[in-house]
């Protein structure tokens, strides 16, 4: 490989969420976090060295984005996900959450009920719930396989009209699902029928594994897109969550101008400096780490699902189609607090099911982490659930 994915850097001294959120939790203990999506790797070099350049300019005034952003951005759409994009559809926002949160602000109105599917990042219900709209919930169902599908009847019956939007997670975090092009399609004949605006969170299109191909909701038809508002970022593929940067696509020309005025309205249009750089230079020269990366992902993934096979068969895993997180279940064990027992006594920190609207029984992990943490954090696992009195 020519990239570096295996080397461990510490954390501890750079305020990493990742570390505070167990720190206010546990004292004294060697933590190993694989909780919050971001990634324990150095992001490409090539981005670096372009954030690295413009902080030897020494002057970071006020700035424009430039032609090689929103250039870079309709290449890497084409290239990707094979979705032919214009400049005129591109608006900047400083994070994927507040651009939905944007988005509810400007297409619907208090009190409207907008549907999501849980169990679903947390962030889903409190952009609702914050703006006060209602959610509603159209909760995955488990197929024999172990598979989380959606359930359309569900979602058909409750379509009623106070329902103005579906919000949704393509891929789905934290299920790991890739939705078909025949699933997404169905959403849009639902969101067409019922005249509902589609909020299409695709933050995670870039980690995909295997022949699984990631479809804008939005590239489906030009019906579908005139309905629908796409969030995108280089932030989970490239680890540049810090830089809060993110990219809002919108292809109806009147909805374009709606939610660019609430952007204006709160002078949040123009980004930083450092986001905006590191975008263009991921976008436009970061793919080689890219490609790397998920071939390492991919191996930590079949590498955790394996030991779980053959060291904690009760744990049940789902291969995912894409991002760097499992939905891990551990119902078998007939424990009420998973999270908690692993984080006190082996300060392994996993996310709860229960913050996705879900149970408690499945912990979420995320593996982007150098297989030798990733190694110890399992061995930690596999030897308490082995010591450990579940009568
Ligand atoms: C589905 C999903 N959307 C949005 C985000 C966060 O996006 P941002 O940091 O750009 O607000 C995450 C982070 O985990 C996520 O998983």
């Amino acid at each position: 490989m020519k990239y570096d994915f295996d080397s461990i850097i510490s954390r501890k001294d750079e305020f990493s969420a990742k570390y505070r959120m167990a720190e206010k939790r546990v004292k004294d203990i060697n933590l190993i976090p694989l909780s919050i999506a971001d990634m324990e790797f150095e992001t490409a070099p090539e981005i670096k060295e372009a954030i690295l350049k413009r902080a030897n300019h020494g002057i970071y005034g006020y700035t424009y984005l430039q032609k090689n952003w929103f250039e870079s951005i309709i290449n890497w759409t084409k290239k990707r996900y094979n979705w032919n994009i214009k400049k005129e559809y591109i608006t900047f926002s400083p994070g994927v959450v507040s651009a939905i949160n944007i988005a509810i602000q400007t297409f619907t109105d208090m009190r409207d009920r907008i549907i999501i599917q849980p169990p679903v990042y947390p962030p889903f219900f409190s952009s609702i719930t914050n703006n006060k709209r209602q959610v509603v919930k159209n909760p995955l169902k488990v197929d024999s396989t172990g598979r989380f599908q959606i359930d359309f009847d569900d979602l058909e019956q409750k379509l009623n009209h106070r329902v103005k939007a579906i919000l949704i997670s393509n891929p789905h975090n934290p299920t790991g699902n890739v939705w078909s092009r025949e699933e997404l399609q169905k959403i849009g004949e639902f969101a067409i029928k019922y005249d509902l605006i589609i909020l299409s969170d695709e933050i995670h299109a870039d980690i995909i594994f295997g022949d699984k191909k990631h479809t804008p909701i939005a590239s489906i038809s030009e019906e579908i897109a005139d309905r629908t508002i796409t969030f995108i970022s280089p932030s989970k593929t490239f680890n540049l969550a810090g830089l809060t940067t993110a990219v809002t696509i919108i292809t109806n020309p009147e909805l374009k101008r709606d939610f660019d005025f609430t952007l204006e309205q709160l002078h949040l249009k123009s980004g930083n400096i450092f986001g905006n750089i590191a975008l263009d230079a991921a976008y436009s020269n970061g793919e080689d780490w890219l490609e790397e990366l998920l071939i390492y992902l991919k191996g930590n993934i079949d590498f955790t699902i394996d030991f779980f096979k053959k060291e904690l068969p009760k744990v049940k895993t789902y291969s995912p189609d894409g991002t760097f997180m499992l939905w891990l279940d551990f119902s078998d064990y007939n424990h009420p607090s998973i999270n908690k027992l692993l984080l006190e006594k082996e300060g392994v920190h996993l996310m709860d099911g229960a913050w996705f609207g879900g149970s408690s029984n499945f912990q979420r992990m995320n593996i982007a982490t150098p297989k030798e943490t990733l190694k110890e954090a399992l061995e930690r696992i596999r030897d308490l659930f082995n010591s450990y009195d579940f009568s």
